[in-house]
């Protein structure tokens, strides 16, 4: 018999639904939630509403797309942490909601294992041990990877995160929420030299991304001073100099974990794991050190359903499942 999972992503601000058979993923759908934009960052609130709103569109999508019934499900995955908690709750119900109406086993799954488990949904996948840098809005983090189920962290961000990194740069330039993409956008236009920003000197393996922003913060208002436009006059070369900054501090660690843990298998993940200046530096450094390195598609990069399948996957497999009264977690 085949195992047909139906897996639900509801973190934080995408509602999304993934249908996977037997290891291979069959429909992804993600609705993205644009109210948030006139706020300059995430509502819980709005977000668990429109949750409630996109959940059974989406999940009738995944399916439909998969040509999957109900009935040829063989269990239900849903994102337990962490998150926001409105949001959360109702990926969470309505995944505990049609396992108990179809009788099916659930698995609950973490969020920040599922971005690394990204880098396993398409082929070349990675060989274990396998070092993974994931970077999201939220988290920072870099991961030793034993197999599917076991992940160390041994790096994090002491403060901010890369994704809040760029969001907090791209508003101090004007820029609209999320900035991420669009300071990656403005950075290919760019000379990534042009302006210099400090790197932190974190021991170990650990990042900090908050004096980043606090030098950018007094960059700009010294700048302003001498001309009002100064945004408007330099802004491809300071996106470029932000962004080539933000890479470095990551890539640097990311190096110094391969050479303290000896793995040359490795993998970016999350949602600035889309950025094409990371993408690019990773694939130089990965050459230069000798390492194989995994980038997953666009799509499996910021959140999404698929993710959260492909890790059900593999805990169907060991027999991970959880009861119904599983509770969601804002924390990990
Ligand atoms: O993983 P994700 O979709 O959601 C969380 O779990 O947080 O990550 C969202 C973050 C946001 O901070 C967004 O600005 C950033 O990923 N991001 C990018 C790019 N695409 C998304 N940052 C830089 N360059 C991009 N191309
Ligand atoms: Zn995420």
């Amino acid at each position: 018999m085949s195992i047909n999972i139906l897996a639900i992503e509801s973190s934080c601000d995408e509602t999304s639904a993934a249908v996977i058979k037997d290891g291979r993923i069959y429909s992804n759908f993600i609705a993205n939630q644009t109210v948030h934009e006139q706020y300059g960052g995430v509502v819980p609130e709005l977000a668990s509403r429109a949750h409630q709103e996109n959940i059974v569109p989406v999940v009738d999508q995944a399916l439909k797309t998969a040509g999957i019934a109900t009935s040829d499900l063989t269990a239900i995955a849903f994102t337990q942490s962490p998150g926001l908690i409105g949001s959360l709750l109702v990926g969470s119900c309505f995944a505990k909601a049609m396992a108990l109406a179809l009788n099916l086993p659930l698995i609950a799954v973490q969020h920040m294992d599922a971005h690394v488990m990204a880098n396993f949904i398409e082929a070349p996948t990675p060989a274990f041990p396998f070092l993974c840098l994931t970077v999201s809005g939220g988290h920072t983090q870099i991961v030793l990877c034993k197999d599917y189920l076991h992940m160390e962290i041994i790096g994090k961000t002491l403060d901010d995160a890369a994704g809040e990194a760029f969001d907090k740069s791209a508003k101090l330039l004007g820029l609209p929420y999320p900035g991420g993409p669009l300071i990656d956008k403005y950075a290919q236009l760019g000379n990534a030299h042009r302006f210099k920003f400090t790197e932190p000197q974190i021991p170990g393996l650990d990042f900090s991304f908050s004096g980043l922003k606090t030098g950018i913060l007094y960059f700009l208002q010294e700048n302003l001073q001498k001309d009002p436009l100064f945004i408007e006059h330099h802004l491809h070369d300071i996106c470029a100099s932000i962004q080539e900054r933000i890479v470095s501090i990551l890539l640097n660690k990311l190096r110094k974990a391969a050479q303290e843990t000896g793995v040359r298998q490795i993998g970016i993940a999350g949602g600035v794991s889309a950025n094409s200046g990371l993408r690019k530096a990773i694939l130089a450094m990965g050459a230069a050190q000798g390492w194989q390195v995994f980038i997953p598609k666009f799509e499996y990069c910021t959140d999404n359903a698929a993710m959260i399948a492909i890790t059900a996957h593999y805990k169907y497999l060991a027999g991970e499942f959880v009861g119904l009264d599983v509770v969601p977690s804002p924390r990990t």
